[in-house]
């Protein structure tokens, strides 16, 4: 059946039917349509305009539907055009002619409008639930980490040392901002286009206001051409996925790096690592490198959508049917990600004397030791070239600052004295540092008060 064969004489040409046709992916929003047709029927009941005993069939032929869909009951017929068309067609083989008034005083355009936002809003939660998850496992490493030295890096060279609770802490301040960024999308988009009808409303006295307050919207959208052709909070959101994305990318970057050979920083458990077919020492880190390899793909759903909008004159036209296929991939690629993240950050070991010794062998305390220098009086800008001096010496002799003798310091600068060792010690290094956001650990407890308060929010 369709819901438009009236004015036509022909059969749909096949290939046209499979061309036009959206079932294959619109069937994920089975509930949410049916959760629409719940609230509309309602409504159309209180307004006086279908009567309350058709009401009554269509609320329990939907429900009927509903559970029969999710136990397995029904299958969802591909030879439906739509989801919409389906639930439809179902609920007039099952109840009758009361089926037929479902449609009364709405459009596909706003119940596709409808559908879209109403999936979209449990993503929107669901992806913030998760940042959740994985901002506990990143709270749960910085709290065992305040004093874990590791080199910072510029230029992926060592720079100065750090601690692997500010390593992690830069992140956690990244998904905090994108789980800030969700909820700005979520009370954006959180108003109800169910009501607007194909483009101009409709003459059915409907009242938006009760069906917008039912499906749980702060209240109904305010022009009706917008509303059918609104997709702005679906596009901010694949924003929202794509810069997720990209920061779990740059970190499991640093996680394939810290894994390597080379470095050794840490080691990913063997339950979320793989093998070679051929090397039988390899354990690769899979999971880092296949979530930085589908960050793409979430691009890729944005740029679409983005590219599809551009050109669309009001009100709603079929073009926005793709804003489907390639948005849910994004949502369930994302959510996945973040995810299998959490779990491989979880379960990694951190390995804390590789990472203090390469802060070592880095002359990551160059800084410090010319501070020393300041602090006896030296201006900076004669410290840095007499630091300079000893790192030279240092990469000659292949000896770290630490391990100079006095004798060596004094040789390029007599102002040093015994006190040197203590004042470019790694501890040292990292103590001093206690303006807020620095890594010193007094500096950093402060902060991981802060997150504690935000988590528990
Ligand atoms: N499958 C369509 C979509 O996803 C539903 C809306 C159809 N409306 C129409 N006027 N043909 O956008």
């Amino acid at each position: 059946m369709k819901l438009w064969g009236g004015r036509f004489t022909k059969e749909t040409n096949q290939l046209v039917f499979n061309f036009n046709a959206s079932i294959s992916f619109d069937q994920k929003f089975y509930k949410q349509d049916i959760q629409g047709s719940l609230a509309h029927v309602k409504m159309l009941a209180k307004q006086g305009i279908i009567s309350n005993e058709d009401k009554d069939k269509i609320v329990s032929g939907l429900t009927g539907i509903l559970n029969d869909i999710e136990s397995g009951k029904l299958e969802i017929s591909q030879s439906s055009e739509d989801i919409h068309t389906f639930v439809e067609q179902t609920l007039i083989e099952r109840i009758g002619d009361a089926g037929k008034r479902l449609h009364t005083g709405r459009s596909r355009n706003d119940q596709v409008a409808l559908d879209m936002r109403l999936y979209t809003r449990e993503q929107v939660q669901e992806v913030n639930g998760l940042l959740k998850e994985l901002l506990e496992t990143l709270y749960k490493v910085m709290e065992a980490n305040l004093e874990t030295y590791m080199p910072g890096f510029t230029h992926l060279q060592k720079a100065q040392p750090i601690t692997l609770a500010h390593h992690f802490g830069a992140y956690f301040e990244m998904f905090k901002r994108d789980r800030s960024r969700l909820f700005d999308i979520y009370e954006r988009m959180n108003y109800c286009p169910l009501g607007s009808g194909a483009l101009a409303g409709t003459t059915y006295p409907l009242d938006r206001d009760f069906t917008a307050k039912e499906l749980g919207f702060y209240g109904p959208t305010l022009n009706s051409m917008d509303s059918v052709s609104d997709r702005d909070y679906l596009i901010e959101f694949l924003n929202a996925l794509s810069l997720i994305m990209m920061h779990l990318s740059r970190f499991c970057e640093e996680i394939i790096i810290w894994n390597s050979n080379e470095y050794r920083f840490v080691d990913i458990d063997d339950s979320y690592s793989t093998g070679s077919s051929i090397m039988p020492q390899k354990k690769n880190p899979d999971i880092a490198e296949l979530v930085r390899g589908k960050t793409g793909r979430v691009y890729g759903a944005l740029m679409s959508l983005l590219t599809t909008m551009k050109g669309i004159p009001l009100a709603y036209n079929k073009d926005m049917q793709e804003d489907k296929e390639l948005a849910f991939d994004a949502m369930d690629t994302a959510k996945g990600c973040i995810a299998l993240f959490t779990g491989m950050i979880d379960t990694m070991k951190f390995n804390k004397e590789r990472m203090a010794d390469s802060c070592k062998h880095g002359f990551t305390n160059a800084t410090d030791a010319a501070d020393y220098l300041v602090n006896k009086g030296v201006p900076f800008r004669d410290a840095h070239g007499i630091v300079g001096q000893l790192v030279l010496y240092g990469i000659d002799n292949n000896k770290a600052l630490d391990d100079f003798t006095l004798d060596e310091f004094k040789a390029i600068s007599p102002v040093f004295e015994d006190d040197i060792y203590d004042a470019i010690s790694l501890k040292t290094c990292v103590e001093k540092r206690l303006t807020i956001g620095a890594p010193g650990p007094d500096a950093m407890k402060k902060v991981l008060e802060t997150y504690r308060e935000y988590l528990n929010k």
